[in-house]
């Protein structure tokens, strides 16, 4: 409605400046120029038109996010020209998914031009979507991916080609995981009995990342070597590096020499899971493996010094990008796609520098 209504004004606008032009009849083309500049200046509100863009993240205590929320605000900004400015106002969801309901809210009610959302939970997805069909706002939904039948049954009537999912194929991570312990000279399995020991060390199970990495990176271990899997321990760190260290420990302090390797559903955890490893006096490459997922600067140097087995880009630039791009072309009405998605890219020692 209130996109309409400033259409409307706007043509408005525009009769009323050649009204102008008109009535002041100007002998030459130039003088006409002048006129209607006069008119601009007068009649017109100066300056670009700016675009109001509400960003929530799930939480800014997560180090992958806020390498992917500095992007997408920096990224905003070089696309800031003479014509429009863009006005993004990114909120901390606080892992809290009330808090964030209510800061979605408060976009909608202050008339926003398009939201940028990474969801706490993405079950919220389809109420989102119920809120914003309804105020006629677009959606772009990063990170979290809402399940497929809440996009598909949404894509339908006036808000069809109005939101997007902007992500990554978490299988694609998983997968790599295990093809970087796969592909090792021995399989990962450094006692020879056929076997590979693990203890996984899980994200926020909520999330569907945590649960395709957990169960791709196994699946494709078995897939690609034939060998058996004996789970030792499996356990919930919620993203977070401290968990990925205590549970580490606990896990070494449980089950010592037996575990093979540690995978870690991201690299924050995993880097945990490094000073657990280094304390309890193991040798990653040497008597343990250890893979993560994100490719923070921190882990890429440590698959480069032979401290960490493997990792996975999880490109954040990529996705802010493409993020960036959807909410500026729904905001100028453009129709979206229902998914964009953006690979993922094995790090290992032998690519690693190209991603530092
Ligand atoms: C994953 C990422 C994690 C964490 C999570 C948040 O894609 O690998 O590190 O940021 O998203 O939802």
């Amino acid at each position: 409605m209130k996109k309409l209504l400033s259409v409307l004004l706007a043509s408005l606008m525009v009769i009323s400046l050649v009204a102008c032009a008109q009535q002041t009849a100007p002998a030459t083309t130039e003088a006409a120029a002048e006129s209607v500049e006069t008119a601009v200046e007068s009649e017109a509100p100066a300056g670009p038109r700016t675009v109001r863009v509400g960003v929530s993240i799930y939480t800014f205590d997560d180090a992958f996010m806020t390498l992917y929320r500095n992007e997408l605000t920096r990224y905003f900004e070089s696309k800031n020209n003479d014509q429009v400015t863009y006005e993004v106002t990114m909120q901390d969801g606080k892992n809290d998914q009330a808090e964030q309901t209510n800061q979605i809210d408060n976009f909608i009610a202050q008339g926003y031009d398009v939201l940028i959302l990474n969801l706490v939970q993405s079950t919220s997805a389809a109420t989102v979507m119920d809120k914003c069909a309804a105020a006629g706002i677009p959606v772009v939904f990063i990170n979290r991916e809402p399940s497929e039948s809440d996009m598909q049954s949404h894509n339908t009537g006036d808000y069809a080609g109005k939101f997007t999912y902007v992500g990554a194929d978490a299988r694609q991570s998983g997968r790599f995981q295990g093809e970087l312990i796969a592909d090792l000279e021995n399989k990962g399995d450094l006692n020879g009995d056929g076997k590979l020991q693990y203890v996984m060390i899980e994200g926020d199970p909520e999330n569907v990342d945590a649960q395709y990495r957990t169960e791709f990176s196994i699946s494709q271990y078995k897939e690609k070597t034939g060998n058996e899997v004996e789970c030792l321990d499996d356990q919930v760190g919620n993203w977070q590096r401290a968990e990925g260290q205590r549970l580490a420990a606990n896990a070494l302090t449980q089950y010592g020499d037996q575990i093979e390797v540690i995978f870690c559903n991201n690299d924050d955890m995993a880097m945990g899971a490094k000073v657990a490893i280094e304390a309890a006096g193991r040798k990653i490459n040497e008597n343990i493996y250890l893979v993560g997922v994100d490719a923070l600067a921190e882990a890429v140097e440590a698959v480069i010094a032979g401290e960490m087995t493997g990792t996975v880009l999880n490109d954040h630039n990529g996705q802010s990008h493409a993020a960036v791009d959807c909410a500026i072309a729904a905001a100028n009405g453009e129709a979206l796609e229902l998914y964009n998605w953006v690979d993922y890219v094995k790090v290992t020692p032998e690519n690693a520098s190209q991603y530092k």
